[in-house]
């Protein structure tokens, strides 16, 4: 939680690095002030991070990174589908720097999961697809939210037993919620508060993915898009 109220956003230090806190308080922008494509508008609330903030948020992500791995290998583990834009944004500025500084080689690799029906977690994270062999590997997993923790959980679990040589992890969103499992991300891009949130490539039933802003999901979208 925010211990100053008169900011809608700030800064804190987590152990790792510090992230951007939206407070609870915050009203979010108003679905009149940025473009909202017309067959999504009845069904959010209002838009909680514009896209131009998500790029720049990822920006300072890529440059920290940049720097974390100078002299050694890079091995990226995107989580699908979720984490396909930030993946695909945070590489493009690795590129951009791999020219513009000391380059560090990149390898990627790629696993899905899924855990949730409508906005609830299931409780169950089925994790589908083979991972690369990680032995001696400083890998970084690249995930859109971390919500209850249990898909990340999961995964760092397994990625474990394959005795990679580091591991950390990069969420662009954290969830504050209550009953969450004890995972952190070394990178973090926004502390958010309570709410279902949709777009830039995080789903409500596989719908929303393709809006460019991360927004909050209103009552009617959760119940027209049910299953
Ligand atoms: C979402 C999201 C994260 C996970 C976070 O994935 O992309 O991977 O849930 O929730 P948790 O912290 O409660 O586990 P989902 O299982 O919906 O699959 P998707 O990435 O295909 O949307």
């Amino acid at each position: 939680m925010n211990k100053n109220t008169n900011f809608l956003y700030s800064h804190t230090e987590s152990k790792v690095m510090s992230s951007i806190i939206i407070d609870n308080n915050f009203k979010g922008y108003s679905l009149e002030e940025l473009n909202i494509p017309d067959h999504y508008r009845p069904y959010l609330k209002n838009i909680l991070i514009p896209n131009g903030l998500i790029i720049d948020r990822i920006e300072k992500l890529a440059k920290t990174i940049h720097d974390d791995y100078s002299g050694k290998k890079l091995h990226i583990i995107c989580v699908l589908k979720g984490g396909d834009r930030i993946f695909a944004d945070l590489n493009k500025m690795l590129d951009s720097l791999n020219v513009a500084k000391k380059s560090i080689p990149i390898t990627y690799d790629f696993i899905r999961t899924s855990s949730y029906i409508d906005n609830k977690s299931s409780g169950v994270v089925n994790l589908m697809g083979k991972l690369d062999d990680l032995q001696d590997r400083h890998v970084l997993i690249v995930e859109d939210i971390i919500d209850t923790g249990r898909t990340l959980k999961k995964l760092t679990e397994e990625i474990k037993k394959l005795n990679p040589k580091s591991l950390k992890i990069l969420a662009l969103l954290s969830k504050r919620i209550s009953k969450k499992s004890s995972i952190n991300a070394n990178y973090l891009g926004f502390s958010i508060p309570d709410e279902f949130v949709v777009g830039y490539c995080l789903d409500y039933n596989e719908h929303f993915r393709d809006l460019k802003h991360i927004c909050v999901l209103n009552d009617l979208g959760k119940a027209e898009f049910k299953k």
